[in-house]
Formats: C-alpha cells, sequence, structure tokens
C-alpha cells in the first residue's frame, strides 16, 4: 500500500534561501531557485517589490538588525542583493539568530571591503590588481590635486549605484563647487581613467569551481547601464584575480575599464548578480542566476557557454499604457526575449526591465525591439504631460 508522504510543519516552515533585499536581482534569483523547488524569503522595505511579488517576504528595512535576523533564523542560506547593508549589522543578526555569519554567501568578508569603494580600491592595489589610485576626500585637498591631478573622480564611499554617487571634476573650481556635497566626509577621489570602452564579467568561485562568463562591453548612458553585448576580448584574468583580492566566494559582476593601449583596470565589483549578466537568461547555456543558487546552496556550478547575446535595459518612462499592451511589438522579430521586473513605479532611469536579442546582428536588434517596445508603451520624459 503507498503511503502519500507530507513534509513535518517545522520543515515547510523554514526555507531554503533568505534574499537581504527583495529588488529584481533576488525576483530573478528567486525564479531560477523556485524552478528547482527551493523556498525563498526576502526582505526589503516595500511589500509590493518586485521579489515579494512571487514568493513569501518579510517587510522592514535592510538596516533593522532584528528583521535581517529574522530572515537568518529562518532560512539555510542568506545571499544579498545590494552591498548596502553594513557586514557589521550582518554580524549582530547572525548573533541574534544565533547562527554563523558563514550562512551568509557571498563571504562577509568580501562584502566588508567591497562596500566600502575607498577600502576596496585599497585591496586592490594591495595584491597588484590594476585600478585607478583613490584616496580619502578631506577638506584638504592640495595633496590630492597635486597627486591625482584633473579629471578627477569624486565618489561617495558608501552606497552609491547607477552613478548616483559619482562626480566628476574638471578642474579646482569644480572640486570646491562640489565641496558642500563631500566636505562631511565618506568621500573618495580616484584618478580620471580615459577608457575606450567599459567592459564586465561575471566571476564565481566555490570548492566545485572557478571561472568567469564571458567578457562583454557595456554602454551607459548618464551613468546608468544602457546596453551589453559581447566584447571580443578576454579581461577574465584581471576580474578573477579582483575578487580573490577581496577573499571572494560566491558569484560577482565586475565592471572594467579598457584604455587605449588595450589595457585593463577594475572599476568596481559587486558581490552579487549583476545587470551586465542578464544576457544569459536566453543565452541557451547557464543563467547568473542559476549559478547564483547552485553557489548559495554550495552545489556543483555550471561552466558557462552560450550564443551571442546583446541586452538592452528598458529604463523608467512615464508610462502612456500597460506594458503587456507594448510586448507584441518587442518580439516581432525572432530570437527576442522580453523581462519585466513589476515595479510599482517608473522613475526617469530606473531599470524596470530589459530585452535580450540572441543571435547575429543582436545589438542592433535589441536596439530596435527597445524602440519598438517605447514606441507603444510611453512617451519620453521630456515629453510627458504635465
Ligand atoms: N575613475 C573613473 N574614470 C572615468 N570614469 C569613471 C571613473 N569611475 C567611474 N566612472 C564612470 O562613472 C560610471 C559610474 O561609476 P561607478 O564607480 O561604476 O559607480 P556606480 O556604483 O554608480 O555604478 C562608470 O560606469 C564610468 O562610466
Ligand atoms: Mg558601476
Amino acid at each position: 500500500m503507498k503511503i502519500a508522504g507530507r513534509y513535518p510543519l517545522e520543515v515547510s516552515q523554514r526555507f531554503d534561501i533568505g534574499f537581504l533585499g527583495g529588488g529584481q536581482l533576488a525576483r530573478m534569483s528567486i525564479q531560477a531557485a523556485q524552478r528547482m523547488g527551493l523556498k525563498c524569503l526576502s526582505l526589503d522595505p516595500d511589500p509590493t517589490a518586485p521579489a515579494s511579488q512571487i514568493a513569501q517576504s518579510v517587510t522592514g528595512k535592510l538596516s533593522d538588525v532584528e528583521r535581517i535576523a529574522e530572515v537568518f533564523a529562518k532560512c539555510d542560506r542568506v545571499t544579498l542583493e545590494n552591498e548596502f547593508i553594513l557586514a557589521d549589522k550582518i554580524v549582530s543578526a547572525c548573533e541574534i539568530a544565533g547562527v554563523d555569519p558563514g550562512h551568509l554567501c557571498p563571504t562577509l568578508t568580501s562584502l566588508r571591503t567591497i562596500q566600502d569603494k575607498l577600502l576596496q580600491r585599497q585591496a586592490l592595489q594591495h595584491a597588484g590588481v590594476p585600478s585607478p589610485p583613490a584616496f580619502s576626500l578631506e577638506s584638504d585637498v592640495s595633496s590630492v590635486i597635486e597627486t591625482l591631478g584633473f579629471p578627477m573622480v569624486l565618489k561617495v564611499r558608501f552606497g552609491g549605484y547607477d552613478g548616483k554617487g559619482t562626480r566628476i571634476a574638471r578642474n579646482a573650481e569644480e572640486l570646491e563647487a562640489l565641496r558642500p556635497e563631500w566636505e562631511s566626509g565618506g568621500w573618495l577621489a580616484e584618478k580620471f581613467v580615459p577608457f575606450t570602452r567599459e567592459l564586465a564579467v561575471m566571476v564565481y568561485l566555490s570548492d566545485h569551481g572557478t571561472g568567469c562568463f564571458p567578457t562583454m562591453e557595456t554602454v551607459q548612458v548618464d551613468q546608468v547601464c544602457d546596453l551589453v553585448y559581447p566584447s571580443g576580448t578576454d579581461a577574465s584574468a584581471v576580474a578573477l584575480a579582483a575578487i580573490e583580492a577581496v577573499d571572494g566566494a560566491g558569484l560577482y559582476g565586475v565592471e572594467l575599464f579598457e584604455l587605449p593601449d588595450g589595457s585593463i583596470q577594475v572599476n568596481e565589483i559587486a558581490p552579487r548578480p549583476h545587470n551586465t549578466g542578464h544576457y544569459t537568461l536566453d543565452w541557451g547555456g547557464p543563467s547568473q542566476f542559476e549559478q547564483h543558487v547552485r553557489l548559495v546552496m554550495g552545489w556543483p556550478v555550471h561552466s558557462p557557454f552560450g550564443q551571442e547575446t546583446c541586452m538592452a535595459n528598458l529604463l523608467g518612462r512615464v508610462p502612456s499604457g500597460r506594458h503587456a499592451d507594448a510586448i507584441p511589438a518587442a518580439l516581432a522579430e525572432p530570437g527576442l526575449f522580453f523581462h519585466w521586473y513589476g515595479k510599482v513605479e517608473a522613475k526617469p532611469g530606473r531599470k524596470m526591465g530589459h530585452i535580450n536579442a540572441v543571435g547575429n546582428d543582436c545589438v542592433n536588434r535589441a536596439i530596435r525591439a527597445r524602440e519598438a517596445f517605447f514606441n507603444t508603451w510611453s512617451a519620453p520624459i521630456w515629453d510627458a504631460p504635465v
């Protein structure tokens, strides 16, 4: 006689993976995890966040140690969706939950180094990984000016993203004009890199295998990533060295500069899936999210393979209709894939979704599909009715 099997209640109330943050990166990771029957929980201040729409969530600030502790207590493994939660907060949360911070993937050490852009630069320099020299920006700027010269790039040490914490000073007057922003502390100044193009590499490190996804070229518009496509070059050695320099294990996105002489410098590291890895959702091989879930669970990893693919970001506009009504326009040609994150509010420059074009002529096809989508869905912000 067959007896139906049921999980005991205490098992069903536990989660396999907890996500600190509930944006699109958590959502797409959860989609990969759910495919394998894993139960996921996310923490986000917004109960309508992209991840909260598809799996259980805890509503709370990412700075709330008690709520972070709740995620650690309920989940076997915990991962990040951004690098903004201070490592010390995570340590405190683990103490409250009575769990080892080793339950976090990526490593806590790498998070601590990466989340402070100055510490990150220093770790790269220390390991001999090429990256622009950087210094703390204090009220006496004369030695920084002498060492770096102009133009100079200023960055907020903690919490910058999508260019929101990055300024360029072309001369001493501009540096002075920016003084009200940096004077109260927490900023670095670094050498301006006259790069010919920007590259990005997804790197994974684990006991089961270490390697890189292909090197992609990325194009930023107003410091927000707009297009990602195959670069035709290989920057994986520098990207991997960067992650080793911060004691990394897990999945990381590495942004790089290519200089006129072909040499590579590291711009910045993200300890999580990355916008520049979204092309892997449709390239026919393992996606960065599948890889991320395997790394978090400590499972065997994939060796990356796939077709040439271009990703075009769909950045916020003023909607003039339902986005779903505009999807058919984007999918008119073959080899196109549409992704939408379900964000409740569209803001200028906000990442709302993306389109992947796979195969020949992928860049032009992705751009055409995006134009077709926007022509149907929205007006550019500047044409919007007031
Ligand atoms: N040292 C630099 N020299 C020249 N351009 C830079 C430098 N640092 C950053 N940028 C430009 O600013 C963009 C945003 O800076 P980044 O450090 O990547 O911050 P964010 O965390 O906002 O992505 C980069 O993609 C690049 O285009
Ligand atoms: Mg960046």
